[in-house]
């Protein structure tokens, strides 16, 4: 089983201040920062490009866990790996070649995730498992922060637990969107160890305390 991680996202800190919010995390004693890189096509909304990773790389060495949510991921690996990226997460339900993008990560030295919806199937990642690190299963649809969790999404967790533990692999099982506490710990006993937090941490009047109260410490 791997260590609980929270990964707090900067999608909902200061986007006049990203800088600010990785010191937050910091000062949190958190190791992940979670960066949702929107394209406006694969989910309605945009937010933010490589060159904000090449700008705070020199800054921290949180491990910059990079969630592509982008129409055609294969295009952009490079430059997000070049700027900084530790792991880049793609979705399956995106037009690329999913197991190409997943080896061209992983060839640009990042660690390689796949995402799922929470309307997948979780069997969609099967044949991707001995190619990543990390399983990424969307407890909203992806697109905003501060939405409520789908509880659904747990399906996808267990499922993707199970053939993990069929097959002996140790890839971590993230989760992403409406994560707090409560959520968490429904979260966690389904198998996810890795957790995405933008809301409940960045709005936490503690974000510390809050951090810990989702990991289960
Ligand atoms: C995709 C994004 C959001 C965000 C988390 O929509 O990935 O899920 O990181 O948002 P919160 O934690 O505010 O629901
Ligand atoms: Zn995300």
């Amino acid at each position: 089983m791997n260590p609980v991680v929270l990964a707090p996202s900067l999608l909902a800190a200061d986007h006049a201040d990203f800088a600010g919010g990785v010191a937050a995390i910091e000062r949190a004693g958190l190791g992940w920062v979670h960066l949702d890189i929107m394209d406006g096509h694969f989910v309605p909304n945009l937010s933010f490009g490589p060159q904000v990773l090449a700008a705070l790389r020199p800054r921290t060495k949180l491990h910059f866990d990079t969630h592509l949510m982008l129409l055609n991921p294969d295009r952009y690996v490079e430059a997000f790996a070049k700027a900084g990226a530790d792991r880049i997460t793609v979705h399956a339900e995106a037009d690329h070649d999913v197991a190409r993008t997943l080896a061209r990560i992983r060839e640009l030295g990042c660690s390689a995730g796949i995402a799922i919806n929470p309307d997948a199937d979780p069997s969609a990642t099967f044949p991707h498992l001995d190619a990543v690190d990390l399983v990424l299963c969307m407890t909203v649809f992806p697109g905003f922060g501060g939405q409520a969790f789908i509880a659904g999404a747990a399906e996808n967790i267990r499922g993707v637990a199970a053939e993990r533990a069929r097959r002996g692999l140790a890839f971590r099982i993230e989760v992403d969107g409406g994560i707090n506490a409560e959520t968490a710990a429904v979260c966690r006993s389904a198998g996810a160890d890795t957790l995405v937090a933008g809301t409940s941490f960045f709005k936490a009047p503690d974000p510390a305390a809050a951090a810990r109260a989702m990991a289960g410490a």
